[in-house]
């Protein structure tokens, strides 16, 4: 079986301890760091930039995952990679040179990533599949994290996942937006193997460690 990637988003860490939340979750069973960048324009919310991906490379050397949800990232790859991005995740939906974007993120050394709004086709990637290393199925409306997850994204992980499979494409599906011990497992059913929870790690009731057990528990 697939292996199965936990990245955990910091948007819901207590960011006066930082360095504490990040030690505690991998140790419970977080594999990557899931970095979610938004300028206020693309999205409605203002978030991080390179210097939180900097901060977290002093914190751990697991993988830095950086979701940019922004105007014009390639004007950006550049400064989060230098900052130590393990793989840089673009939208779809802004980016007239996507497929220039991605080859540049190559070049930089990361990995690559798509990402596709609730409302934007599956079809809409088709071209650009060949490049990427992973595929990014937003399941709310990016901008906020605690927000409820849209059911129809299980119908969309079914959908990418055959067109991987008719390229024999190695790209990973990732779902990022409302995923809990409740919403994860019929999209682990449908076929994603990354996925990515803010609140269901760094708002657990009963703390970081049993949010992430949860997870991990409702796809075990
Ligand atoms: C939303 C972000 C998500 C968000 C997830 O725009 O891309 O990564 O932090 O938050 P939860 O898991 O609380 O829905
Ligand atoms: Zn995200």
């Amino acid at each position: 079986m697939d292996k199965f990637i936990l990245s955990g988003s910091i948007l819901s860490a207590d960011f006066r301890k930082l360095e504490e939340e990040i030690n505690t979750a991998i140790e419970a069973g977080m594999d990557w760091v899931h970095v979610d960048v938004m300028d206020g324009s693309f999205v409605p919310n203002i978030s991080m930039g390179p210097f939180i991906v900097e901060t977290c490379k002093k914190i751990t050397d697991i993988p830095i995952n950086v979701h940019l949800m922004i105007d014009e990232p390639e004007k950006h790859i550049d400064s989060f990679a230098s900052a130590g991005a393990d793989n840089l995740t673009i939208h779809i939906e802004n980016n007239p040179n996507v497929y220039r974007t991605l080859g540049a993120i190559q070049s930089l050394g990361c990995t690559t990533g798509i990402t596709l709004n609730p409302g934007t086709p599956a079809a809409a990637i088709q071209a650009v599949l060949p490049l990427v290393d992973l595929v990014l199925l937003m399941s709310v409306n990016p901008g906020f994290s605690g927000q409820k997850f849209i059911p129809h994204t299980v119908k969309k992980v079914i959908e990418v996942k055959d067109m991987i499979t008719s390229i024999n494409s190695h790209a990973v599906i990732q779902v990022d937006g409302g995923l809990n011990a409740d919403t994860l497992p019929a999209i682990y059913q449908a076929g994603a193997r990354n996925i990515v929870a803010a609140t269901a790690i760094f708002k657990h009731p009963q703390g970081i460690a049993a949010g992430i057990r949860a997870l991990r528990d409702s796809v075990a």
